[in-house]
C-alpha cells in the first residue's frame, strides 16, 4: 500500500462535474478577475464565518497584509506572533513596514501561550497576531483580554483553520479581522491561488476593498495607494462550489484523527496532537511528535508512508530573520517542538484502511 500525505485528485473526482460547471459559467461570463463568482463567494464565506464582510483576495499572505495595512499599521510599529508557523504570518507583517515579534508556544496545542504575551508587549506594539495552526484554534479569551487591556487590534491567522471553532465561534470571527489562505491543500483549497479577509468593522471592510483594487473605488480615480491583489473569478467559483462541502470534509478529518488517536493511543515516544476544550479542531494537519524525527520519516517513506514537517525551523532562527537579533534559546519550547514534530497523512477521503497501515508501519518503526 501507498500512502500519500495528501491527495487531491480523489477528492477533485467526487465534485468534477460541478467544478466544471462553475469554470463554464465563469468562461461564459467572461468574469475573469474579480467580479460576480468572486462576489458571490464572499457573501457565502461571510455567512459561513458569521462575520458582515469577507473580501476575496489573491491569497492567504496577501489576505494577512492587506488586514495590517487595513488597520493603519505600518513603519516603526511592532505585531506580537508565535514563532511556530509558516513565514507568510511573519512576512506579511515585515511587509507592511512593522516589525515581528515572537512569543513562545503552548506545549500541548502548538498555539500561542497567552501567558508570555504582556512581556512581549512595547509602546510600539499595535496588534497581536495568533495563527490557529494545524486547524485548532489559539485560547482566544486571554489573546482579547490583554489585547483590550493594551488597546491593541487582534488579526487572526486563520490560513489553517477553515470552520474550526473557539468555544463554538467560528474561527476568522473572534479579532478584528480573521485571515484564510485557500492554498490549494487548505481544508478549502482552491485550483490556484485565493485568500479572504473576514471582519465585522465596515472601515476595514472598505480599505482593503480600495487596496486590493489599486486604492480605486470608481475606476481610474484612486484615493489612496493600493494594489492588485484581487481574487480571480475560476478561484470564487470553485470556492462557491467546494465550501458545500466543508463541513462534511473537516467530519471527515475529524473522524481519521479520532481513529489514528484510537489506534496510536499508550505508544512509547509517540506524543499525539491535543484537541484543548475550548477548541473544535478541524485537523488541516495530524501531527504527533517523537523523538529521531528524521530517521522515523525516512522509514516510513521507505513503506510508502509520506509525512510532512510544520515546520522544522521556527521563524525567530530562519536565516530571513536573522536581523531581528533572536537566537537558539530564546524559545525553547518552539525550538523542541520543531525537531520533533511529524504530520501524517490527513486529508477527508483517507481510508481507515490507509490509517491502519500506516498506524502499523508507525508501530513497528517505533517498536524496532
Ligand atoms: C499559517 C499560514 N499563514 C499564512 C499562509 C499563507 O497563505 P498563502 O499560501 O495562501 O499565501 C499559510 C499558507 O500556507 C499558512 O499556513
Amino acid at each position: 500500500m501507498k500512502v500519500p500525505f495528501l491527495d487531491l485528485k480523489a477528492q477533485y473526482v467526487s465534485i468534477r462535474e460541478e467544478i466544471a460547471s462553475g469554470l463554464q459559467q465563469v468562461l461564459d461570463n467572461t468574469a475573469f478577475a474579480g467580479g460576480p463568482f468572486v462576489t458571490r463567494f464572499e457573501k457565502e464565506f461571510a455567512s459561513f464565518c458569521q462575520t458582515d464582510f469577507a473580501i476575496g483576495l489573491g491569497s492567504g499572505t496577501d489576505a494577512l497584509w492587506a488586514a495590517i495595512l487595513g488597520l493603519g499599521i505600518g513603519q516603526g510599529d511592532e505585531v506580537i506572533t508565535t514563532p511556530n508557523t509558516f513565514i507568510a504570518t511573519a512576512e506579511a507583517i515585515s511587509f507592511s513596514g512593522a516589525q515581528p515579534v515572537f512569543v513562545g508556544i503552548d506545549e500541548k496545542t502548538y498555539n500561542m501561550n497567552p501567558e508570555l504575551l504582556e512581556d512581549a508587549i512595547t509602546p510600539r506594539t499595535k496588534a497581536i497576531m495568533p495563527v490557529h495552526l494545524y486547524g485548532q484554534t489559539a485560547d482566544m479569551d486571554p489573546i482579547l483580554k490583554i489585547a483590550k487591556k493594551h488597546d491593541l487590534f487582534v488579526i487572526e491567522d486563520a490560513c489553517q483553520a477553515h470552520g474550526a471553532e473557539y468555544k463554538s465561534r467560528p474561527a476568522g470571527s473572534i479579532g478584528d479581522a480573521g485571515c484564510f489562505s485557500f492554498y490549494p491543500g487548505k481544508n478549502l483549497g482552491a485550483y490556484g491561488e485565493a485568500g479572504v479577509v473576514v471582519t465585522n468593522n465596515a472601515q476595514l471592510n472598505e480599505k482593503i476593498q480600495m487596496f486590493r483594487d489599486h486604492g480605486q473605488a470608481k475606476k481610474y480615480y484612486h484615493s489612496m495607494i493600493g494594489w492588485n491583489a484581487r481574487m480571480d473569478g475560476f478561484q470564487g467559483a470553485v470556492l462557491s462550489v467546494k465550501l458545500k462541502y466543508l463541513n462534511q470534509w473537516n467530519e471527515s478529518r475529524r473522524k481519521n484523527a479520532r481513529l489514528y488517536n484510537e489506534l496510536l493511543a499508550n505508544i512509547d515516544g509517540v506524543i499525539l496532537p491535543t484537541e484543548a476544550d475550548y477548541a473544535k479542531h478541524i485537523y488541516h494537519l495530524y501531527v504527533i511528535r517523537t523523538q529521531n524525527r528524521d530517521a522515523f520519516m525516512a522509514a516510513l517513506a521507505e513503506n510508502k508512508v509520506f509525512c510532512g514537517i510544520h515546520y522544522p525551523v521556527p521563524l525567530h532562527l530562519q536565516e530571513a530573520y536573522s536581523s531581528l537579533g533572536y537566537k537558539k534559546g530564546d524559545f525553547p519550547v518552539a525550538e523542541k517542538c520543531c525537531e520533533q514534530l511529524v504530520s501524517l497523512p490527513m486529508f477527508p477521503e483517507l481510508t481507515p484502511e490507509q490509517i491502519g497501515y500506516v498506524v502499523e508501519k508507525v508501530k513497528s518503526i517505533v517498536n524496532s
